[in-house]
């Protein structure tokens, strides 16, 4: 193919490397390259290399400082059982990733170019692979727009980079369980709006209410409908999944306003695999302390790529707390959680194929 491979000449050196990947956390430890693909209107994709990692000079005026023109995708390399090396449903990554370019008016990246670039900066620098139980190295597909203009418009020029970071567990010390925080006065996305789409504007709009969340002593936000402000619809970066006491699953269906999660949509496979009843249909806040305080409803769990399936203990907003269960992680919850990342480390069968080896 025409990647270009620069190796990097000064990577940073073996026993250094070791203590990064010792407590790695989440997102602060980087490899030592990155993938780069530029676009413009007049060549279309071309320029691909993997280069060293090390800083971008931009013009200032380059549009996404402007007007946040900007899509990413978020996935893992896991390190198997047997030594080898996947990543998880990478098609699906790059499929979402072209739906995110669509709905920015930018140029949709062929579903070949994303996966290479992937594949090859995990084989340049899989030594990066965590080996601690839960590591993984996290991929970082982005792309935005270049083009040197003030005017409001799709830009001409776009760079689409990867980057590779080091990770453990997302949140601190690889928490039991998370609390979250009902945001009452923001929300996250309307009808018509990019809330399906994985842009960095949908992140920036939810900073506030995360630093709400975590003010009112919660880990997470859960954002509320736009329009009647009482159907649940997703974490800051996660999905939800609620459990009941006869067995059954639900979780809020894609109705144009919540991400389409690749865990979500993994998980659903996997319990309907199972002969788990899972429902994809709204539920609001007031049937969901209703349940709980019912006993109806028993667990309720976070799910996303960073997140793998997290337990939610606590729901915490302005007009009081309630618990989940006991507040401990739920036995359901963590039947999913294992039947996912057994697949993902390679030592349950992938009945599904979704494991793509390098
Ligand atoms: N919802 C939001 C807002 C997210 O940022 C993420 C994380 O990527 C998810 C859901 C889960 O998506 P996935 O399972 O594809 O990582
Ligand atoms: C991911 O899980 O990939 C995300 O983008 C979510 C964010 C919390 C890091």
């Amino acid at each position: 193919s025409a990647f270009r491979h620069e190796p990097n000449a000064t990577p940073v050196e073996a026993n250094e490397r070791a203590k990064r990947l010792i407590d790695p956390g989440f997102g602060r430890v980087f490899t030592d390259h990155m993938a780069m693909i530029r676009y413009s209107d007049a060549k279309g994709w071309h320029d691909a290399r993997i280069t060293a990692r090390a800083p971008l000079t931009i013009d200032p005026a380059s549009s996404v400082l402007h007007y946040a023109q900007e899509i990413f995708e978020g996935m893992k390399a896991y390190r198997l059982a047997d030594g080898g090396t996947a990543l998880f449903r990478p098609e699906a990554n790059a499929r979402r990733f072209q739906d995110s370019a669509r709905r920015l008016a930018m140029p949709e990246l062929p579903e070949d170019l994303f996966i290479e670039s992937v594949e090859r900066l995990v084989k340049t620098d899989a030594d990066w692979i965590p080996d601690s139980d839960g590591g993984a190295l996290y991929l970082r597909p982005f792309m935005f727009a270049s083009e040197v203009f003030l005017g409001v418009k799709p830009s001409s020029e776009y760079l689409y980079m990867v980057l590779a970071s080091s990770v453990g567990a997302y949140f601190k010390g690889g928490a039991p369980t998370v609390s979250i925080w009902v945001s009452q006065q923001y929300t996250r996305a309307a009808q018509g709006g990019t809330g399906a789409a994985k842009c960095g504007g949908n992140y920036a709009a939810s900073l506030l209410a995360q630093s709400e969340a975590i003010r009112n002593g919660c880990d997470q936000v859960v954002f509320l409908d736009a329009a009647e402000r009482r159907w649940v619809e997703e974490l800051g970066g996660m999905n939800i999944f609620f459990v009941f006491d006869d067995g059954s699953m639900a979780t809020p269906a894609l109705t144009g306003t919540i991400l389409p999660g690749i865990t979500r949509d993994s998980i659903l496979t996997l319990a309907r695999a199972q002969g788990i009843e899972v429902r994809e249909e709204g539920y609001t806040i007031d049937q969901w302390r209703a349940d709980a305080a019912s006993g109806r409803l028993v667990e309720a769990f976070a799910c996303g790529t960073a997140a793998v399936v997290t337990p939610i203990g606590t729901v915490a907003s302005p007009e009081g707390r309630f618990t989940i269960g006991s507040g401990g992680p739920g036995a359901l919850t963590m039947r999913m959680r294992d039947a996912l990342v057994s697949i993902q480390r390679g030592t349950a069968p992938d009945a599904n194929n979704w494991l793509h080896h390098l």
